[in-house]
């Protein structure tokens, strides 16, 4: 069971990179190095590759129902999650999490009511 163990920590740091590539594409972008900006994005776009790669490999892609119903329980832990986040940030007085917290929880909300969409829409087809 060790290699899976180690294929679920790659499969976290991928996905880690992913994000941090596009960030620092982004601010390579920003600075005007706009061919720096492209490498960095094409290796982000490689890690997601690493990464779909390995969350097939560990099961956690399944048919597209149970995907759906699965991903939507998660958007809801994160619109909860950032509700609360964004309530700490407002406390301890930190202006621009508070603000990218209440920005992104309103994606959260979109990505849940989208997903519950295309679920009806699946289960009337049933
Ligand atoms: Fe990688
Ligand atoms: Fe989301």
């Amino acid at each position: 069971m060790q290699i899976i163990e180690i294929m679920e920590k790659t499969f976290e740091s991928e996905s880690n990179d992913i994000a941090l590539y596009l960030a620092m594409s982004k601010k390579a972008d920003e600075e005007g190095h706009l061919e720096i900006a492209n490498y960095l994005f094409d290796v982000a776009m490689e890690e997601a590759s690493h990464a779909v790669q390995f969350a097939s490999l560990l099961g956690k892609v399944k048919d597209t129902k149970t995907n759906l119903v699965n991903m939507l329980a998660g958007e809801m832990k994160a619109e909860k999650d950032k509700a609360r986040a964004a309530k700490i940030a407002f406390t301890e007085g930190n202006d621009e999490a508070f603000q990218f917290f209440e920005e992104s929880l309103k994606d959260e909300t979109k990505h849940k009511e989208g997903i519950k969409n295309i679920l009806s829409r699946l289960q009337e087809n049933d």
